[in-house]
């Protein structure tokens, strides 16, 4: 499988120029100008070309809850937005604890040959908030673990699940909420838990991965842990949570105040965020209706990131490819993220200056949910393509700039 795009210009978190990039036996061979091979080609001409996105934060639903999404809309809709691997959380039902689920998710992601998947583990069993024995009969590349949806509110089975994943090299990914708090208010809640398990994650020496952080707070409590040395500490926010403020539409954690959209994108421009993560949390409209917490995020994750962080000037293209793509990769163990040889040729290529209007009724996911409706951002994936062959691309594109040179 060879693939040659001509005429882009490449921009990662280390480059940004014109060259032509060859992909071979599903890497990226060669970088350079005016190179010839005979093979399927792209006109990418006037275009952009970027690492893929890698979503180290979605949900998929499947197995359980495949009304909402299931591994093929997931993957078609992940393709779309510009991703080649998806970082899967562990709430379907049954809920993720064993390697008969994860097999289930593993075999039927690959079979789909759409996007590459890692599915998390649930730190307690079947999000029991208390049984750990489950952790020791994963498989080793099982290197995720997070209940995500629900904090884990016992700081002990907290303190005892770092402990493993710290013995076997995993991250622990927090949805830090303090259960028990949220209904009083769910700022002190979220703020409480980054606490603790910031400490938590000092004491153990666990890798620990702080998931949609979305106060003001939370962010400081991060770089606070971070300037004093704690490099086992990671973090991610959302598209939502950085582009949305005084908004009521359900998620967990909410949409907060604007100066805590402020703090995160502060927290973007002096490296405390890690990663941009999208929480594709997809649901019908009837679940929606009573109150399932959620947005459809992963078609449009790129173009609000484009918009309100490099157009609004807070940082440029090539920061942006690390939070979606060169970041989440390294915190993944994943060979893609760069344009460079040797990487997994997984590549988009965008058009940065097309205006795109969101309209939930037109995303492939199953999952119509979006407050982002009748919003208009910039930057239109033209073609996503995983391991040097083409997964998804524009019908107008296709058409016009796919050539045969064989
Ligand atoms: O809004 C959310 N939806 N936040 C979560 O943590 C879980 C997710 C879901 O599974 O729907």
């Amino acid at each position: 499988m060879e693939l040659l795009i001509k005429g882009a210009h490449l921009i990662d978190g280390h480059h940004a120029f014109n060259r032509d990039i060859y992909m071979k036996d599903g890497k990226i061979e060669e970088i350079g100008e005016d190179l010839e091979y005979d093979c399927h080609w792209v006109d990418a001409d006037g275009l952009v070309l970027l690492p893929a996105f890698v979503d180290i934060h979605a949900h998929f639903r499947d197995p359980g809850f495949t009304h909402k999404e299931d591994l093929m809309t997931g993957g078609m809709a992940a393709l779309k937005g510009g991703f080649t691997f998806v970082n899967l959380m562990g709430n379907t039902n049954p809920v993720c604890s064993n390697m008969e689920t994860i097999r289930y998710v593993r075999d039927k992601a690959r079979d789909l040959d759409l996007v590459q998947v890692h599915q998390c583990a649930s730190i307690t069993d079947s999000f029991d908030g208390k049984t750990l024995a489950h952790l020791d009969d994963l498989d080793n590349d099982v290197i995720m673990i997070t209940d995500d949806g629900k904090g884990v509110t016992s700081p002990l089975t907290m303190y005892r699940a770092m402990e493993k994943a710290r013995d076997k090299g995993r991250i622990v990914m927090a949805h830090a909420e303090e259960m028990e708090l949220t209904e009083i208010d769910y700022r002190l809640s979220e703020n409480l838990e980054t606490v603790r398990d910031i400490y938590l994650a000092k004491h153990t020496g666990a890798r620990l991965h702080l998931t949609h952080v979305s106060t003001r707070e939370a962010m400081d409590e991060i770089r606070r842990a971070k300037a004093g040395g704690a490099d086992n500490i990671t973090c991610d926010v959302t598209p939502h949570h950085i582009s949305l403020w005084d908004n009521d539409y359900r998620v967990n954690p909410p949409i907060r105040e604007k100066e805590d959209v402020e703090a995160l994108i502060e927290g973007i421009r002096d490296g405390t965020v890690d990663a941009i993560g999208t929480d594709h949390a997809p649901h019908t409209q009837e679940d929606k209706k009573e109150g399932s917490p959620g947005i459809s995020g992963i078609e449009t994750a790129f173009g609000i990131c484009h918009t309100y962080l490099v157009k609004a000037g807070h940082i440029d293209m090539g920061q942006l490819v690390k939070l979606m793509s060169e970041n989440p990769a390294r915190i993944l163990g994943l060979n893609k993220g760069r344009l460079q040889s040797g990487y997994d040729g997984d590549v988009v290529l965008v058009d940065l200056e097309k205006e795109m209007e969101i309209n939930g009724d037109d995303f492939v996911s199953k999952g119509k949910n979006t407050p982002f409706s009748g919003m208009k951002v910039k930057g239109e994936i033209l073609m996503t393509i995983r391991g040097g062959s083409i997964k998804y691309l524009t019908k107008e594109y296709g058409k016009e700039r796919v050539y045969d040179n064989r």
